[in-house]
């Protein structure tokens, strides 16, 4: 059977092939030349083996057959290096680039009244006061009467507000704050001015000791310009008990001023007239920008006006049945956009209603 080739030379010439391929397509037809199942060059000798000698088929069988596991290993590898060819040709071409970071995703965060807000509630949850709510349409009882602004006093021009037509408030309430229950029918119902009314709400609910503070929106009648705001907000403070002194207001102030502002801030008080309060006071906080010795924030006064406060009028406190001989207590209310504005040197209060994403991302 000397026609019969030479297994060694025949592996040499599979190995040569399978090297030259250079594609999937190109080694299967590799493959399909040396295994193909009716014509593959070596199919056809191993078919050719029964017809040999025993001599023959002895020397070429097991060669034959080595020949063959060879070739299938070798045919294996070569589509795996291949496949792995393609796939990263595939990865060049692609314009997707896999290793790319994403876009940076923009976090909200809180407006910056709100996070004032915030802040002042828990310096003064820090001292012992309760967060309470109250209703934005109020009626005329709780936002001037009960507070000691009878019909026609002239504290009631500083504080214009709007009105809503007779009766009308009393379902839009109840359906806004159903916690609150139904408000006196007394008309008329209006946008609430300061957020005063919920003192005598409290006070109405509640017997002293009361250590409240009140934020919310509150509504005037009035022109904007750079620090006046037809719709703003306001947190009121009030402290009920016996024996409650004009000292504590101060020390209770202050203390908050050095708290929300800087260590090293002063307070001063100066008389001010509020008819629910007596005596009543403006607080100012000195300048910490130019520490006293006057600057544009402070107009030159070395001092910035912060809110009103005082003790709680005896009329008030008789009006919800507390025994003013008995009881005394302080209150105040602080203009939200006002300690903003102070506090981040703002130029103007209506800079924090215009939605301007950059300036709202300075806070
Ligand atoms: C009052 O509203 C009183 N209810 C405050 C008070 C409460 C006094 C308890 C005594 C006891 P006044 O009108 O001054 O007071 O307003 C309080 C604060 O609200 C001001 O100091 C100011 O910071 C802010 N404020 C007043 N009007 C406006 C406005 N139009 N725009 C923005 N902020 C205002």
């Amino acid at each position: 059977m000397s026609q019969f080739p030479d297994p060694k030379s025949l592996l040499h010439d599979a190995e040569k092939q399978v090297d030259h391929a250079r594609s999937p397509e190109a080694l299967a037809e590799v493959r399909i030349t040396w295994l193909g199942r009716k014509e593959g060059r070596l199919t056809v000798l191993l078919k050719q083996l029964g017809s040999l000698s025993m001599e023959d088929k002895k020397r070429y069988g097991p060669a034959l057959n080595e020949l063959k596991s060879s070739l299938e290993a070798l045919l294996t590898s070569k589509e795996k290096t291949l496949a792995a060819q393609e796939r990263a040709r595939t990865l060049e071409k692609d314009t997707l680039d896999i290793t790319l970071s994403g876009s940076p995703y923009v976090h909200g965060r809180l407006h910056p009244l709100s996070q004032v807000m915030n802040e002042l509630v828990s310096i003064f949850r820090s001292l012992g006061f309760v967060c309470a709510d109250g209703p934005e349409i109020e009626n005329d009882y709780y936002n001037f009467e009960s507070l000691n602004v009878p019909a026609n006093h002239p504290a009631r021009d500083m504080q214009d507000t709007f009105y809503l037509a007779q009766g009308s408030g009393q379902g839009t309430q109840q359906a806004l704050f159903p916690e609150h229950g139904a408000p006196s029918t007394e008309p008329p119902t209006l946008l609430r001015t300061h957020t005063s009314p919920v003192q005598v709400r409290i006070m109405q609910k509640y017997p002293p000791p009361i250590a409240i503070v009140c934020p919310g929106r509150v509504y005037r009648h009035e022109a904007q310009d750079a620090t006046h705001l037809a719709v703003f907000h306001q947190m009121e403070g009030l402290l009920v008990d016996e024996g409650v002194s004009f000292a504590d207001l101060k020390g209770t102030l202050a203390r908050f001023a050095q708290l929300f502002f800087a260590p090293t801030i002063k307070t001063r008080f100066r008389p001010s007239f509020f008819p629910f309060t007596e005596p009543s006071a403006q607080m100012d906080v000195s300048c910490w920008i130019c520490e006293g010795s006057g600057c544009p924030a402070c107009k030159g006064s070395g001092w910035i006006e912060l809110l009103g406060a005082g003790m709680v009028n005896p009329k008030v406190l008789s009006g919800v049945n507390i025994d003013p001989e008995k009881y005394s207590g302080y209150a105040f209310g602080v203009g939200i956009e006002r300690i903003a504005f102070i506090k981040y040197g703002v130029n103007d209060l209506r800079l924090f209603y215009e939605n301007d994403i950059r300036f709202l991302e300075q806070f």
